[in-house]
C-alpha cells in the first residue's frame, strides 16, 4: 500500500471519534488534509471547526465547514491531527508543516487528541526528524547559540514565515531520551515561542495505519 494510501486509512479511522453538531479542532499537514476529504464524503455535519492554520481553514471552508475562533469556543471535545513521528508513549514531533504552535495551543485546549499516522512515523525514540522551533524574528541567532548549548544543531528553514510572522528553526542531534524535560528546557529559551515536541501534553490516542490495517495506541 502506498503511503497515502495509509494515510488515507488513518484518516478514515479517524471519523468514528467524530460525531455530527460538534466543534472540532483540526490540524495542518497531508494526513489531516485526507481527513478533511473523507470528512465531507462521510457527510457528517459539524456545528464548526477550530483550524490549526490558513491552510487548513482554507480546505475546510472548501467543504463548506463554519469556522470558528478558540477564542469563542470552551475547551473543545475532540482535535484531531497528523504527526511527524510519535513514541511508544503517545509523545510526538510536530511542525514538518510549520504550524506547531497553533497545534499545540488547540491541543492543550482540546478534551481529547486523537494523532493519525501511517507506520513511517513509529520511533522508539524521537529525534530523527529535525525538531522544528518557531521563534520570534529578532531572537533568531540568539537561540540558535541557546540550542547549540542544549546540543542541538540549528538550522533557519529557508524562505518560511509561520501564520504567526516567526520563523522556524530546525533542530538536529538533539537527545530526546527525556523529551518533557528537552521541550520544557527549550520552550524557557528567551524568544521561542515553541518547539515541535508534544511530549507534556502529549496525544491521547495514535491511530497507525499500517499494511495489516489500523492499530491504536
Ligand atoms: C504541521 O505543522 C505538522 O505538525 C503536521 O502535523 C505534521 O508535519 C504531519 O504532516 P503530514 O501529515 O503531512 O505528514
Amino acid at each position: 500500500m502506498s503511503q497515502q494510501r495509509l494515510k488515507i486509512e488513518a484518516a478514515k479511522a479517524a471519523l468514528k471519534y467524530v460525531e455530527p453538531g460538534m466543534v472540532l479542532g483540526v490540524g495542518t499537514g497531508s494526513t489531516v488534509n485526507a481527513f478533511i476529504d473523507e470528512l465531507e464524503a462521510s457527510g457528517i455535519r459539524l456545528e464548526a471547526a477550530v483550524s490549526s492554520s490558513e491552510a487548513t481553514t482554507e480546505r475546510l471552508e472548501a467543504i463548506g465547514v463554519e469556522m470558528r475562533e478558540l477564542n469563542h469556543c470552551g475547551d473543545l471535545e475532540l482535535y484531531i491531527d497528523g504527526a511527524d513521528e510519535v513514541d511508544d508513549h503517545k509523545r510526538l514531533i510536530k511542525g514538518g508543516g510549520g504550524a506547531l504552535t497553533r497545534e499545540k495551543i488547540i491541543a492543550a485546549a482540546s478534551r481529547q487528541f486523537v494523532c493519525i499516522v501511517d507506520e513511517s512515523k513509529c520511533r522508539p525514540l524521537l529525534g530523527e526528524f529535525p525538531l522544528p522551533v518557531e521563534v520570534i524574528p529578532m531572537a533568531r541567532a540568539y537561540v540558535s547559540r541557546q540550542l547549540t548549548r542544549l546540543g542541538g544543531r540549528a538550522s533557519l528553514r529557508e524562505d518560511f514565515v509561520t501564520d504567526n510572522g516567526n520563523l522556524i528553526l530546525d533542530v538536529r542531534n538533539l537527545d530526546l531520551i527525556n523529551p518533557v524535560r528537552m521541550e520544557r528546557d527549550i520552550n524557557q529559551i528567551a524568544g521561542v515561542v515553541t518547539c515541535g515536541l508534544f511530549a507534556a501534553r502529549a496525544a491521547d490516542v495514535v491511530l497507525v495505519a499500517s499494511e495489516s490495517g489500523i492499530k491504536t495506541r
